[in-house]
């Protein structure tokens, strides 16, 4: 059986005064749902109310509509994996992955193919006989994940899982999780701080900041829409503006910033503030002044595949710019910190909220 999880208005207050929510959220059947947010923002709290280690004082949590208020952890149905590997250093891979199964006195022949049926899906079956303190951090996880979905947990937590890892084999190893959760359709809620992660492994994406969800969606969602300055600055899809309405037109607004004034497709009242984001790609340079864009200086020209990424500084602001022109790019290095112009099409810019 699936589950599909539900949080309205969960709310926890610390003693202190420090509080977490209200929490709105919903997991569907088989989703794996991230909740990404810098340090402190409330993700593992939010996980651990779900899990049943934080009691909330307010809101409800229900998994296909049950209340789980009073339900205990262990009778949760619920398999977790934590930052800091809890594994048992004194027994050994195969101890550690059946340790749960042990203790609901399964018969000995089911564990051994429980064992083995998950140490083959999660590619250690060759060091099942090893002790703990001898396997790799990459291999440490995937035996957290291992002894996590022993029990046949119906709902997956993981929190941070992957950040003591090196960028490569957390790569790796993101694709391989989310290989094993759609394979097992179990319902997921994954923490991290780390955007290009959440981006990479999520059906939908919870960006918290502050103790509350700011904006839920899929990436593309995301990307494309940010609510706010925050999100769009969090999930890294470049470029943030910020300014003043100027002037309404028919089907456009004028907005000044502090040096230039840009035509953004849609509308807005005049005299408000406003932040729109404009991609990379989308970011156009020129050497020489034609008038019609503003004027930046080069920061750093970065080489990538079939492109080059330049960094501009426009007053004091980070604007990133993708350059294919294989030209402009050995003209830009050449030249240093020069001073350059940048435009984009007013339609290709998106206004936030
Ligand atoms: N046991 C606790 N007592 C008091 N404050 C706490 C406790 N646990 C977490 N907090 C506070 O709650 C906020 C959210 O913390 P946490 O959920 O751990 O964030 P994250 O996992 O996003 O880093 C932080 O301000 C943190 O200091
Ligand atoms: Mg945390």
């Amino acid at each position: 059986m699936t589950v599909r999880i539900e949080l309205r208005g969960l709310r926890k207050e610390f003693k202190d005064g420090t509080h977490v929510g209200p929490i709105d959220l919903t997991i569907e059947k088989g989703e794996l749902v991230t909740l990404l947010g810098p340090s402190g923002s409330g993700k593992t709290t939010t996980l651990r109310m779900v899990a049943g280690f934080i009691q909330p004082q307010s809101g409800s949590l229900t998994f296909n509509g049950r209340d789980m208020t009073n339900v205990a952890p262990r009778e949760r149905g619920i398999g977790m994996v934590f930052q800091s590997i809890a594994l048992f250093p004194n027994m050994n891979v195969f101890q550690n992955i059946s340790f749960g199964l042990d203790m609901e006195h399964w018969d000995r022949t089911q564990v051994t193919e429980r064992v083995e049926e998950l140490s083959r899906m999660l590619g250690i079956h060759g060091l099942l006989y090893r002790p703990i303190s001898e396997v790799s951090g990459g291999e440490a996880q995937r035996v957290a994940l291992a002894r996590a979905l022993a029990r046949k947990p119906q709902v997956l937590l993981l929190d941070e899982p992957l950040s003591s890892l090196d960028p490569q084999l957390r790569d790796r190893l993101q694709m391989e999780i989310r290989k094993v959760q759609r394979s097992l359709g179990i319902t997921t809620l994954y923490v991290t701080h780390n955007q290009a992660e959440a981006f990479a492994v999520s059906d939908k994406v919870a960006v918290m900041n502050d103790g509350v969800i700011i904006q839920t969606g899929t990436p593309e969602e995301l990307y494309e829409n940010p609510n706010s300055e925050f999100v769009a600055r969090f999930v890294g899809s470049g470029n943030v503006f910020s300014g003043v309405v100027e002037e309404v037109r028919s089907d456009s607004i004028l907005v000044r910033t502090d040096s230039y004034i840009f035509k953004v497709s849609g509308h807005r009242l005049a005299g408000s503030q406003v932040f729109f984001t404009v991609r990379p790609e989308d970011v156009r340079i020129e050497l020489a002044e034609s008038g019609m864009g503003a004027a930046a200086t080069v920061q750093s020209v970065t080489p990538q595949v079939g492109s080059s990424r330049v960094v501009l500084d426009f007053d004091g602001n980070q604007v990133v710019s993708v350059v294919t022109d294989a030209t402009m790019t050995s003209q830009l290095r050449k030249n240093g910190t020069s001073r350059v112009w940048f435009r984009f099409e007013p339609e290709l810019a998106v206004l936030i909220g």
